[in-house]
């Protein structure tokens, strides 16, 4: 297998920045809130950090070591790393689960600029009856959620065909500070609402009576969605990493930032809520419909603070999405680009076009093809079952299996210490311990438990 010329990160900051980018997205914003509201609050995040420890963390590294090996797209990448042989499959299919899910994590982004454009021109103030319909209405809209698709793709497009430095570092360089900047000016807004302290403690006070096996899977589901593991993406951009590049630091770096990324989402929605007296456990709702309702009731009576609180939010949570989706998108480009042979260019385009397609579908699922239905799945719910739920944890298994069972564990080694010139060794054995056993072991727990075979 022939390994390619390629582009790479310019700089440290900017592999960690773009990875953590790929990372930090809708996933922190909007699913780690509304999955700690329902799963016990701080139990839950007690459980989370043990995931991303013991299982995030290594299974992270391990596709750094094979995209950076490969120095090639995640199909490829798993092709040189197991001689051609059946094993090639799994990048395949960690390359087909990036493209499905980037077409209804594209729809999920084109919501939140859309609550852009709604916070902006004054929509979002009203009555809780009138965002709720508010937000039935524009999700089932034929229209409205398609064009918002269509432009937070091209938006992403024009970042992808300027290239790995130009395009995909020195956006995730702009970005990833503003967003910093904007969850902070928020958390402290909604800290200093009056009872806020009821928030803070539902997150940081541990209530061991809510800990029961769903909390477990829940925080691992959440901690590999989070960390955009078994999608292809973190192999896709390890292949940008030069090989002095510490894996091993780095997958610590990116995991504490998407960490307290999510952390501070919590913090400013738990205080913002209970200051209202809302319960922050109403499920994937809780971004579009509850917080508009409670940023309005907190902040409303302040000046426009509550305008510019929910502008700032909805800004912060496109961004997020965006650096998100250029990574889904680049896994599929930088995938027709070499297999094909075919410029960056149209590689993107393609894929573009794709992602629209498939966004459409899922969009329209909601609304006019609602009552379309296979096993009993809108198409949306069908794409977001497939790819979370099937896809991800098979992905994620025969990875682990692979590089703990079948790669030589000289050339992971070689990756893991940089041909030993990192003195990490004594990690090593732990990292392998991880991979070969425990990663597995609970992915294949939360596989069989939530089809209820065990
Ligand atoms: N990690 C992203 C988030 O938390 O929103 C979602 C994601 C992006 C998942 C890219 C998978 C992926 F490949």
């Amino acid at each position: 297998m022939t390994k390619l010329e390629r582009a790479s990160f310019g700089s440290k900051l900017g592999v960690i920045l773009a990875t953590a980018g790929s990372a930090v997205g809708l996933g922190n914003i909007w699913r780690f809130p509304y999955m700690t509201g329902q799963n016990g609050g701080a139990v839950f995040i007690i459980i989370y950090v043990f995931c991303i420890l013991l299982l995030g963390i290594p299974c992270m590294i391990s596709e750094f070591i094979i995209g950076r090996h490969g120095q090639a797209n995640t199909a490829r990448a798993f092709r040189i790393m197991s001689g051609d042989t059946i094993w090639s499959l799994i990048g395949y299919m960690g390359v087909l689960t990036g493209f499905l899910i980037s077409g209804y994590y594209a729809v999920v982004s084109g919501w939140c600029l859309e609550y852009v454009w709604a916070s902006l021109s004054g929509k979002l103030l009203g009555n809780p009856d009138y965002i709720q319909s508010y937000f039935v209405t524009f999700s089932q809209d034929p229209i409205k959620p398609v064009f918002w698709t269509f432009i937070i793709l091209l938006g992403t497009y024009i970042i992808i065909e300027n290239g790995v430095r130009n395009g995909i570092e020195k956006a995730s360089k702009l970005m990833m500070p503003i967003l910093f900047i904007l969850l902070l000016i928020i958390v402290v807004a909604s800290c200093m609402l009056p009872n806020a302290e009821k928030g803070i403690e539902f997150l940081f006070k541990p209530d061991i009576s809510k800990l029961n096996s769903d909390v477990f899977l829940a925080a691992l589901g959440q901690s590999f969605y989070s960390l955009s593991i078994a999608m292809g993406c973190i192999c896709t951009y390890a292949s940008y990493y030069s090989k002095q590049t510490n894996l091993t630091a780095s997958a610590v770096n990116i995991s504490i930032i998407d960490f307290l990324v999510a952390l501070l989402a919590g913090l400013i929605i738990f205080p913002a809520a209970f200051s209202v007296g809302v319960n922050p456990d109403s499920g994937p709702s809780l971004i579009f419909i509850t917080l508009p309702n409670v940023f309005h009731q907190a902040f409303g009576n302040i000046a426009s603070l509550g305008y510019i609180i929910s502008v700032l939010f909805y800004t912060l949570l496109s961004m997020a999405a965006l650096t998100s989706l250029m990574s889904l998108h680049e896994v599929s480009t930088a995938f027709l680009e070499e297999e094909l042979g075919t410029t960056r260019k149209r590689a993107a385009m393609f894929v573009t076009i794709g992602s629209i397609l498939v966004g459409t579908v899922c969009s329209l699922s909601l609304g006019p093809w609602q009552d379309f239905k296979l096993f009993d799945m809108t198409i949306f719910d069908l794409f977001d079952f497939v790819t979370g739920q099937l896809f991800l944890p098979i992905v994620g298994f025969l990875t682990c299996i692979f590089i703990g069972w079948y790669v030589p564990h000289k050339i992971v080694r070689d990756e893991f210490t940089n041909m030993g010139t990192l003195r990490n060794e004594h990690l090593f054995h732990s990292y392998i311990f991880l991979v070969k056993y425990v990663c597995p072991i609970c992915i294949l727990f939360i596989f069989l438990h939530q089809f209820g075979l065990l």
